[in-house]
């Protein structure tokens, strides 16, 4: 069982980091084993909407985006952190979503589970990691669960907010585990991937990798 933790803030004391190393140190007491990234230490370029992706599988930017996207395809499990910057990710964790329209495409991480964390000065923690969640889950992960802490609710407050993350990540690691089914999720994922079927189908002359990987996937 592998689990990656990718964060996004660029600060070296960072509080989301805190409560990502809690869900990772969680996911490795439950037999995980466990990966933390800073976002920061890499290089990604913007997506420039040139859908080479979806022609070749590749994009036309030589950066370090592979090495992160690489490590989160191989995973069991994915927890994203990120700051609550302007009521949303920080610029860097969105950049690399948008490197991941394909990944959209494809469902590529249908199979796997994830888990989100968040801090804020002052409001919206849970609504930042309530959207990293949705993010990977329209990429087709399951959806384990969610931390968002404000900073102005106290030390306190904090404190619980890091057991609640080693109980995320124990969680995390349980679903990895047993495989677990979300009925309800489930539901959505098959929808999306009906979604996606009509739209490749219909750009198959186009976007021939991911035409190709339906078709060996025998979705289509
Ligand atoms: C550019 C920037 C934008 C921010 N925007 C918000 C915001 O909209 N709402 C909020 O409550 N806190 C905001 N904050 C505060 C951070 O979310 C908060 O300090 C967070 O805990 C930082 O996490 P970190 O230590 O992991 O970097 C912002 C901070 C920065 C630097």
């Amino acid at each position: 069982m592998q689990v990656v933790g990718i964060n996004s803030s660029p600060r070296k004391k960072s509080n989301t980091g805190l409560l990502l190393a809690a869900v990772l140190k969680g996911a490795s007491e439950a037999g995980c084993e466990t990966q933390l990234l800073n976002l920061y230490d890499f290089e990604i370029e913007y997506c420039t909407a040139c859908d080479t992706c979806y022609k070749t599988g590749k994009c036309v930017h030589m950066d370090e985006f592979t090495d992160i996207y690489d490590i989160m395809l191989e995973a069991d499990g994915i927890v994203l952190a990120s700051p609550n910057y302007i009521n949303n990710v920080t610029a860097k964790m969105k950049a690399l979503f948008d490197r991941m329209a394909d990944t959209v495409h494809c469902q590529r991480f249908l199979g796997k589970y994830c888990a989100s964390v968040s801090t804020a000065g002052g409001s919206g923690a849970v609504e930042v990691a309530d959207y990293l969640n949705r993010s990977l889950f329209i990429m087709g992960a399951s959806v384990v669960g969610t931390v968002g802490i404000n900073l102005s609710d106290g030390d306190e407050m904090f404190e619980k907010a890091l057991k609640s993350s080693r109980d995320l990540g124990l969680n995390l690691a349980d679903a990895i585990l047993k495989k677990k089914v979300f009925p309800d999720q489930q539901k959505d994922h098959a929808a999306m991937l009906e979604r996606m079927k009509q739209l490749i189908s219909f750009r198959k002359d186009e976007w021939t990798n991911e035409y190709q990987y339906f078709i060996q996937k025998k979705w289509l």
